[in-house]
C-alpha cells in the first residue's frame, strides 16, 4: 500500500473477481478491492461469501471489502477474514442498494453515526490488519454527512478512506461532488481516495488537481477497459497523452481475462461469467450487438477464443 498516489480499483459486486483484479494489477492498479463480502454469510462460513474473498498473491495489495450491520457480526466476519491475510479489510458504508440497505448497513449507516462508529470500533479491535472504509457522501442532500463521519473514522484508527461523494437517494445518478472528497481530505491526516465518474485519464488528473486527494479510484469505467490504470499512469507521470489501445490488443486482452475465468472457475461457470465482460470489451464497436449475439451462443471456450480472435481481422 506503499506506492505514492495509488490507483485503485473500486470494489464492484459481481465484476471485481480474482480474474479481473489480476488483470487490473497487469495494468498498473496499485490497490485492488474485492466485491463486498456479507458479514453474516461470513460468519455463517456459507461457501459462496467466502469464496468472493478468496485471492491469489498476485493480486497483492488486496483490500477485502465487508458489509454489515452490528458490530458483533462485522467484528465475527473479519476475525475470519483476518485468517486470509489480506493488505487491508475494508467497510461498506456507501452501498446504496435496497437488499443491503433495508438490512440497515451499507449506506443505511449514514444515517447512524453512532452505529457507524461502533461497527468501525468493533473492527479495528478484532484485526490486526488496517481497517479501512469507502463511504458516500450522505444519505440524501439535506443529510451529507461524509466530513464528520470521515473525522469520527479516523479518531477510531481508521486508516483510509475512499470517497464515493454521491448520496444513497442519487443511486448512480448526477455527479459526483468532488469538493466533499477536498473537504475531507482537508479535515483529516490518513489518506484519502477519490472515487466517482472517472473515465479518462484527464479525469484522474483533474480529480487530483481539483481535490488533492492521495490516490483515485476507479469502478465502472474500468470494466471492459482495463488499460485505464496503464492511461492513467502515463498521463500522471509524462503528461504523454494516451491513446486507445487498437482493436486487435483489446480483443487480446478479453482473450487473456477469457482465458483467467476459465482458469479461475474451470470452463463452463467461466465462459459463462465471462460473457457480460466480453459484451463491454466490444461496447463501441461495429456490429457490436450482432457480435454479442452470436458470442451468446458459444459455450466452448475454444470456439468463443477463435470467433474473437478472427474480429480484428474482419475489422481491419
Ligand atoms: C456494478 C457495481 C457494483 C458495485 N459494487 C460495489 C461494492 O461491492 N462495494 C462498494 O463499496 N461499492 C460498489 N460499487 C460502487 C463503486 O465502487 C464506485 O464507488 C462507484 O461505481 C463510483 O465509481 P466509478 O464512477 O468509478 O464507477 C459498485 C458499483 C457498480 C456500478
Amino acid at each position: 500500500m506503499e506506492k505514492e498516489f495509488p490507483l485503485v480499483l473500486a470494489p464492484l459486486a459481481g465484476w471485481s473477481d480474482a480474474p479481473f483484479r489480476r488483470l487490473c494489477r497487469e495494468f498498473g492498479a496499485d490497490i485492488v478491492y474485492t466485491e463486498m463480502v456479507s458479514a453474516d454469510g461470513a460468519i455463517r462460513q456459507q461457501h459462496k461469501t467466502l469464496a468472493l474473498a478468496q485471492f491469489t498473491a498476485s493480486e497483492r495489495p488486496i483490500v477485502i471489502q465487508v458489509f454489515g450491520a452490528e458490530p458483533e457480526t462485522v467484528a465475527g466476519a473479519i476475525e475470519i477474514i483476518t485468517a486470509m491475510r489480506p493488505d487491508a479489510i475494508d467497510l461498506n458504508f456507501g452501498c446504496p442498494a435496497r437488499k443491503v440497505v433495508r438490512r440497515g448497513s451499507g449506506s443505511a449507516l449514514l444515517r447512524d453515526l453512532p452505529l457507524l462508529q461502533k461497527i468501525a470500533r468493533a473492527a479495528v479491535r478484532a484485526t490486526d490488519i488496517a481497517i479501512t472504509a469507502k463511504l458516500r457522501s450522505g444519505w440524501d442532500a439535506d443529510s451529507i454527512v461524509v466530513l464528520e463521519a470521515a473525522e469520527r473514522l479516523q479518531d477510531i484508527g481508521v486508516q483510509m478512506l475512499a470517497i464515493h461523494p454521491r448520496t444513497q437517494t442519487q443511486q448512480f445518478r448526477g455527479f459526483a461532488d468532488w469538493s466533499l472528497i477536498r473537504r475531507v481530505k482537508e479535515a483529516v491526516s490518513i489518506p484519502v481516495i477519490g472515487n466517482g465518474d472517472v473515465k479518462t485519464a484527464w479525469d484522474a488528473k483533474k480529480m487530483f488537481d481539483e481535490t488533492g486527494c492521495d490516490g483515485v479510484m476507479i469502478g465502472r469505467a474500468a470494466c471492459g477497459r482495463p488499460w485505464i490504470f496503464q492511461q492513467v499512469r502515463l498521463f500522471l507521470d509524462s503528461g504523454q497523452e494516451p491513446s486507445s489501445p487498437a482493436f486487435a490488443e483489446q480483443i487480446a486482452v478479453c482473450l487473456r481475462h477469457l482465458a483467467l475465468n476459465v482458469a479461475a472457475y474451470g470452463e463452463k461457470q467461466g465462459v459463462r461469467m465471462m460473457k457480460k465482460q466480453i459484451a463491454l470489451y466490444l461496447r463501441g464497436f461495429a456490429h457490436a450487438s450482432a457480435i454479442r449475439q452470436k458470442i451468446l451462443a458459444l459455450e466452448a471456450h475454444s470456439d468463443i477464443r477463435e470467433f474473437l480472435s478472427e474480429l480484428p481481422n474482419l475489422h481491419s
